[in-house]
């Protein structure tokens, strides 16, 4: 499979390029616009209404920073990132819209799921060790609440961190570049599992 990272820098690009462009331009209207827009399409019957996910393989959203999502929702939209339903419910969206639903869910308090479990202990110490030795704080931020295109990992559902992970890991997903598919090679399914875990109980409780 050939892989168009050509059109994958563009779209980098051209995201960056309409959020410097929206900055200053009254970010509570873009988010009120967001919280409408979310409603009338039913965002939140999947990632939940205040975007903490009570869906298992959905996403939380809460928190996000806005560049991470407009840069999904523009990935989704051209069919470069291929995660059904989403390219389907992006297709139509402009960029502005994109940009508003962004500024929504951007600015709702982040916090785990409902269905999140206790931390195991073992897992947690694994999982840590894992995340310092890989350098996962670099470019999360050593608290994991992501920073531009580099999304929020703290408190996200384990189970969509796991797929996210294995993705990855098995070049079934792949960002703008190949980053996050070069940390987790050659990792093992427990190894992921232990990350998954740890990662989903940082945050706020
Ligand atoms: C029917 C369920 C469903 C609905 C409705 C839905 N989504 Fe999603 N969304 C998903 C799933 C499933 C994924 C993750 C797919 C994957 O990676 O396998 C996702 C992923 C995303 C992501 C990527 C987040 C990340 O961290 O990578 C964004 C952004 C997103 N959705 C925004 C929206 C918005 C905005 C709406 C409303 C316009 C919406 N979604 C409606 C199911 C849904
Ligand atoms: C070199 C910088 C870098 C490092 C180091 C890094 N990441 Fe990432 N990560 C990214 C970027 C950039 C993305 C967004 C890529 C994309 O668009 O899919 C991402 C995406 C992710 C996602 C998908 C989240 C979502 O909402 O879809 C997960 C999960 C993740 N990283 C976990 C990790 C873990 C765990 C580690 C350490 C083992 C790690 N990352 C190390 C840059 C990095």
């Amino acid at each position: 499979m050939t892989f168009p990272l050509r059109s994958l820098a563009a779209v980098a690009l051209a995201a960056a390029a309409f959020l410097c462009t929206a900055a200053g331009a009254g970010g509570n209207d873009a988010a009120q616009r967001g919280a409408a827009l979310a409603e009338a399409r039913g965002c939140g019957g999947c990632h939940g209404e205040r975007g903490h996910s009570p869906t298992p393989n959905v996403p939380s959203l809460a928190g996000q920073p806005p560049e991470a999502i407009v840069l999904n929702m523009i990935l989704f939209r051209e069919g470069l990132r291929d995660a059904p339903p989403m390219p389907d419910l992006a297709r139509d969206l402009t960029d502005r819209q994109i940009e508003d639903l962004a500024a929504f869910y951007a600015s709702l308090p982040p916090g785990p799921p409902e269905d999140r479990g206790a931390p195991d202990p073992a897992r947690m110490r694994e999982g840590a060790l894992l995340a310092e030795r890989l350098n996962c704080g670099v470019c999360h931020l050593p608290d994991y609440r992501g920073q531009n295109q580099v999304p929020r990992i703290a408190g996200q559902r384990e189970d969509y961190l796991l797929l996210s992970l294995r993705g990855y890991r098995d070049g079934t997903r792949r960002g703008t570049d190949t980053n996050m598919n070069a940390v987790v090679y050659g990792l093992s399914d427990a190894q992921l599992a232990a990350l998954a875990h740890y990662l989903a109980q940082q945050g706020e409780r």
